[in-house]
């Protein structure tokens, strides 16, 4: 429970935190937009058709991304018009935390992100799949 709660805290409660504290400024700024890095496996679609079934995630990963999709949307909702809001899952990121089958070297990401951003796209709330087809 403990681990549920401390991921909840820092994947949801902490961008959610983090916007409190830097609004002013992303308002004050020409074209603002907040990136929440979310995961394939918070996709609430995905999971309920059993698309990662055969990977071991814990409850407390998969329950605290779906709850940070959910802080995009209600953002996006919020800002509508002002900053554009999404959610990037990055791909499969060989890193400390990725799954046994990650090997996306993370600079890929980095540059795939950047090029997403720099398309101008307006759509709000967005989750996006980088380098792949978006998830629901
Ligand atoms: N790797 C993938 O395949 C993959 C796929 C989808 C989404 N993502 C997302 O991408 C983001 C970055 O992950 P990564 O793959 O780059 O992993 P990473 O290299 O292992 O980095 C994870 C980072 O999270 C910090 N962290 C871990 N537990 C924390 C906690 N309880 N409180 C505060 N900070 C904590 C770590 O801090 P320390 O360095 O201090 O430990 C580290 O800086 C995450 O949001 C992850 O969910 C990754």
């Amino acid at each position: 429970m403990e681990g549920v709660l401390n991921a909840v805290d820092v994947n949801a409660a902490g961008p959610l935190r983090l916007v409190q504290i830097l609004l002013a400024h992303l308002l004050a700024a020409p074209d603002p937009i907040i990136i929440n890095v979310t995961s394939r496996l918070g996709s609430l679609a995905a999971q309920a058709s059993g698309t990662f079934a055969d990977l071991n995630t814990s409850y407390a990963y998969k329950i605290s991304k779906a709850a940070q999709n959910m802080l995009t949307i209600a953002l996006a909702q919020d800002l509508q018009g002002r900053v554009r809001c999404w959610a990037v899952h990055p791909g499969k990121l060989a890193t400390d935390m990725g799954q046994a089958d990650a090997s996306k070297d993370p600079r890929i990401a980095a540059a795939e992100l950047r090029e997403l951003v720099e398309s101008g796209d307006r759509t709000s709330p967005r989750f996006c799949s980088l380098g792949e087809a978006d998830l629901a």
